[in-house]
């Protein structure tokens, strides 16, 4: 997997604009985050999906990056002080405390565009076809929109300081969460040319392991430390969140992300071949510890 996510780091940078001075601010605060380190999980579960699906990690890898820059983006404007207000990211200052407020709005605006610009680019489009391309296109606009991870940002920041119910909550995690690492596994499904199965399936490990990441995600913002984290811990409850351990606590939050885990893994068992890799990547997200 460090092979994969050294190749998956160099085509980022290679996505990335050059050479164009007049514009250099945005284009560092964009470059400081997307090389600020990260588990790549999104990206690297589009390449998984494309290989198991029949399809190629080089035809797919305009796909990973976009989801990474998209992702990327995200946790740039989650971090502003109009949103959870903090102050280290990936084991560095936020975005906004190196480059400003202004900056890193726009930092993150241009990772979002750049998204689309990537999954549209010649290579993508001479790799996959213009067909796929479109679709991969669609999907990731509106997964990244109002009704998929902004709608579960909003949900997230006026849930604040209020007692929620476990519906709303698994709606919030869903869009927030779910809806980009929904977004990455048909990713690699679109470039593959997946067929109806596979997709549903690809998509019932999706929903599964992306609220299973969100739980864990809660969790460790109690149970972790900044420095294995690379993120303050106590953000949630110092925001007043509603999160899965405010609601459930933190031994309920292990059961759900236990049985969560465990249906991501059935729900392989309709891929033919080697679903080794994804099996170990779900048990590997329910017991990290950043
Ligand atoms: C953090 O995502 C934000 C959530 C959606 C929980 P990651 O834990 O994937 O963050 P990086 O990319 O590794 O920094
Ligand atoms: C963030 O959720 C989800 C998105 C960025 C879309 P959190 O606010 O819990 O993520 P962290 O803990 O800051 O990484
Ligand atoms: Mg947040
Ligand atoms: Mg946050
Ligand atoms: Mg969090």
């Amino acid at each position: 997997m460090e092979d994969q996510i050294r190749r998956i780091e160099e085509s980022l940078m290679s996505f990335v604009p050059k050479g164009n001075e007049s514009i250099e601010t945005v284009i560092k605060s964009m470059e400081y985050s997307l090389t600020a380190g990260g588990k790549r999980v999104r990206p690297v579960l589009v390449l998984e999906f494309a290989k198991l699906c029949g399809g190629n990690e080089e035809a797919a890898m305009p796909f990973a990056c976009a989801i990474e820059m998209i992702h990327t983006y995200s946790l740039i404007h989650d971090d502003l002080p109009c949103m959870d207000d903090d102050d280290m990211r990936r084991g560095k200052p936020t975005n906004h405390k190196v480059f400003g407020e202004a900056a890193a709005v726009l930092g993150g605006d241009g990772l979002l565009t750049l998204a689309f610009e990537t999954v549209l680019s010649e290579r993508a489009v001479s790799l996959n076809g213009t067909e796929k391309c479109v679709s991969a296109g669609r999907l990731l606009a509106s997964c990244a929109g109002a009704e998929g991870m902004i709608g579960g940002q909003i949900i997230d920041l006026e849930s604040e300081g209020k007692s929620i119910s476990v519906e709303r909550l698994r709606l919030m995690d869903k869009l927030k969460t779910g809806a980009l690492i929904r977004c990455a596994c048909l990713l690699g499904c679109i470039s593959a040319g997946a067929d109806e199965a596979q997709i549903k399936a690809a998509s019932e490990y999706a929903e599964c392991i992306g609220l299973a990441f969100q739980i864990v995600d809660d969790m460790l913002d109690v149970t972790s430390d900044e420095a294995t984290l690379g993120k303050p811990i106590g953000s949630d409850e110092g925001n007043n969140k509603s999160t899965y351990v405010s609601l459930l606590g933190l031994d309920r939050c292990r059961e759900l992300v236990s049985e969560l885990t465990d249906e991501a893994i059935s729900a392989l068992s309709v891929f033919g071949g080697d679903t080794d890799f994804l099996s170990s990547f779900a048990k590997a997200l329910r017991d990290r510890r950043s």
